[in-house]
């Protein structure tokens, strides 16, 4: 009964999610974790050798799924991997807009491509992603995106200054996107992770920025990636997260909660 009840509520099942940047450490996670819920997940991002080993393990997980290669800045690029899924499954129902890159410099020494690359790759391949999966979503009259924020979003981060100022716009962004393809019947959100060790932010976090952090973090210890599926589940979910779009959801053990 009540297996049924959340099966109805949750599940994913004959839906096909797009994860772009599901070679990294987080959208690797989601990746498997909407496959666990039921869907066919399109692996996209730019190594093929950790997109291919993803693929293996929602496979082996008893999921399904295929990489293809993207490269999230690229409009053509975006719109070959929308070409690729509707090719393989007919139709993208789910897309979520995980690829991103972050960059420590003192502030007066930020290198203008620096200031490019993190925007584009956090910012531009969010917007190209739901402008292209968007409307191909629009055209069938329902879809689910989501986009990945950070609790930079919320307060800035010292150290990260383009990263915090990226990661408000996409939250900004999400929000108008959210309003715009609502009459469309596409629902548009925003995960906010607090902090998981992962590539982009290794070199980030040394000793003192860790104390720092955790001294900030209630619950005193980084997330586990998986610790983000129950959120992206429900937002992604057609049933449970119906009503649903323009949220800012944040999965940080407290972090957004502190002001001392
Ligand atoms: N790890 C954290 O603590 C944390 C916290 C908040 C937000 N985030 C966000 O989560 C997302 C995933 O980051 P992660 O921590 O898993 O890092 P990660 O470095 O493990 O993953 C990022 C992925 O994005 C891919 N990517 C970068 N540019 C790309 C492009 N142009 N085209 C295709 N793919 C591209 C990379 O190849 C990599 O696989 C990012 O948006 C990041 O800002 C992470």
């Amino acid at each position: 009964m009540a297996n049924a009840y959340l099966e109805t509520m949750f599940s994913l099942s004959g839906k096909t999610a797009v994860v772009v940047g599901g070679t990294g450490v987080l959208g690797g996670a989601l990746a498997e974790g909407l496959a666990r819920a039921g869907a066919f997940v399109v692996v996209a991002g730019r190594g093929a050798d950790r997109g291919q080993a993803r693929v293996d393990a929602i496979r082996a997980a008893g999921g399904d799924g295929t990489f293809v290669s993207v490269d999230a800045i690229e409009r053509e690029s975006v719109k070959a991997l929308l070409e690729a899924t509707i090719h393989a499954r007919g139709r993208a129902d789910i897309l979520v807009n995980c690829a991103g890159v972050n960059s420590s410099v003192p502030y007066f020494e930020i290198p203008d491509d620096d200031f490019a690359k993190v925007l584009d790759t956090n910012l531009k391949s969010t917007h190209i992603g739901c402008q292209v999966f968007g409307a191909h979503m629009a055209s069938l009259g329902g879809g689910s995106i989501l986009n990945i924020g950070s609790v930079s979003a919320d307060k800035p981060l010292s150290k990260v200054f383009i990263y915090s100022a990226s990661k408000a716009a996409v939250v900004n962004y999400t929000k108008n996107v959210a309003r715009e393809l609502a009459p469309k019947g596409v629902r548009v959100n925003v995960l906010c992770p607090g902090f998981f060790p992962a590539e982009q932010n290794r070199k980030i976090l040394s000793p003192d920025r860790v104390a720092t952090i955790m001294a900030k973090t209630p619950m005193n210890r980084f997330g586990n990636p998986e610790e983000l599926l129950g959120a992206a589940i429900l937002l992604c979910a057609p049933v449970a997260g119906s009503f649903i779009t323009g949220a800012e959801v944040y999965v940080d053990g407290g972090f957004t909660g502190m002001s001392l």
